[in-house]
């Protein structure tokens, strides 16, 4: 597959939501949530589609007023993991950031995530401090950032 890469609108919230619901199994973000960062947030969803469905996304909000943007989620479907979407994900988002002025990436991932752990790990963000009671079931998350670069932003 040569993967494509768009901005999700409202028309994919289905897709999305489907998307979701296979790829994590908790702390789900819902119809009206994903509805509003889709259509109405300071927000932009990149999607690369599948033959059938969507095969990953990656959500990114801006701040107004900040150079600092936020990484949502990133989730890639079960079945076509390992296949480098997430990292093609990832550079495309921090293209996006440094082209929106944002100089830091930051992002909340589950303290026992240790595979999104090793993910952003490698492609340069560095841990930051923990937030406690953070995701369902009281589980924590640590912070992680990166600092973007117009020479040493991307991943590849
Ligand atoms: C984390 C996730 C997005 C990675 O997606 P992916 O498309 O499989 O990742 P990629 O193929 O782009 O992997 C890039 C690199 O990340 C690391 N990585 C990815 N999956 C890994 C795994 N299962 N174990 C260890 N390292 C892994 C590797 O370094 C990999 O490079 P390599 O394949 O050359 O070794 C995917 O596992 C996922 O959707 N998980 C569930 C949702 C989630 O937890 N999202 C993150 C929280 S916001």
């Amino acid at each position: 597959m040569n993967p494509n890469i768009r901005a999700a609108t409202g028309k994919d919230l289905e897709a999305v939501l489907e998307l979701e619901r296979v790829g994590y199994d908790s702390d789900h973000f819902g119809r009206r949530q994903f509805l509003h960062l889709l259509t109405k947030a300071n927000a932009v969803t990149l999607i690369i589609d599948g033959e059938q469905s969507i095969v990953g996304m990656c959500m990114v909000a801006f701040h107004r007023g900040s150079s600092s943007c936020r990484i949502y989620n990133i989730t890639v479907h079960p079945g076509h993991r390992r296949n480098g979407y997430a990292k093609m994900l990832l550079e495309e988002a921090q293209l996006l950031a440094i082209s929106r002025g944002a100089n830091v990436m930051r992002l909340e991932v589950r303290h026992d995530n240790d595979i999104a752990i090793s993910f952003y790990e490698r492609y340069g963000f560095v841990r930051g401090e923990r937030k406690r009671n953070y995701y369902d079931g009281g589980k924590s998350a640590w912070v992680y950032r990166k600092r973007l670069t117009t020479s040493d932003s991307v991943t590849r």
